[in-house]
């Protein structure tokens, strides 16, 4: 059994990303996992400030002292992360963004205390074409970090979406999140 944690960082609780980060949560659930989602934009989570006060003896929290302190133990905790966005404007969500800045503040002395967990990363896009949609600079950024954590790269499941709610009849993308659960499941 696992502790997985997807951090949705679309603002629509109705939309594609929720949709596909609520599959993923049953399907994982229904193998016996743990999952706990937090849906970023509902944390008023404030810019990292760049002060690097959390290099000092490694705390393991943030000098800010806002809700990130109170989310890095559930983070922490966690054997699997799972980053789940819309893609806007090319890249993937501020709310994201603003989360993953802040993972700064969990390095520890000659590393990152999410050193060797496991990611996998959910992208949605309102284009038809992956390649103009911006999902993949998005992509090339995701495991940019998940190489830097020399973590265990699960894979991306990534779909066209659109301001509707559509993925829900996008069975290939379906598909692709069942087997994406069954190798968190591996
Ligand atoms: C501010 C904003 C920027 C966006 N930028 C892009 C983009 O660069 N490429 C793209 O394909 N879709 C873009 N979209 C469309 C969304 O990615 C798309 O509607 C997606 O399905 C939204 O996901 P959600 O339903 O989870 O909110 C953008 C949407 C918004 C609101």
């Amino acid at each position: 059994m696992s502790k997985i944690l997807i951090l949705n960082g679309s603002p629509r609780k109705k939309g594609n990303t929720s949709f596909l980060v609520e599959e993923l949560r049953k399907m994982v659930q229904d193998k016996g996992h743990e999952v706990e989602i937090l849906t970023l934009n509902d944390y008023d989570i404030n810019p990292c400030q760049g002060c690097f006060w959390c290099y000092k003896d490694y705390p393991l929290k943030c000098v800010q002292n806002d809700v990130m302190n109170t989310l890095y133990p559930t983070v922490l905790d966690s054997d699997v992360l799972i980053f789940a966005s819309p893609i806007y404007w090319f890249t993937y969500s501020a709310q994201l963004k603003l989360f993953v800045d802040r993972l700064v503040a969990l390095h520890v002395n000659g590393g990152h205390a999410l050193n060797g967990r496991k990611f996998a990363t959910i992208f949605v896009y309102g284009d038809t074409n992956s390649k103009s949609s911006g999902v993949f600079a998005a992509i090339d950024s995701i495991n940019h970090m998940i190489s830097y954590f020399r973590g265990d790269n699960l894979g991306v499941v990534h779909g066209t979406g659109g301001d509707k709610l559509t993925v829900p009849d996008n069975t290939q993308l379906l598909e692709k999140l069942r087997e994406l659960a069954e190798r968190i499941d591996s």
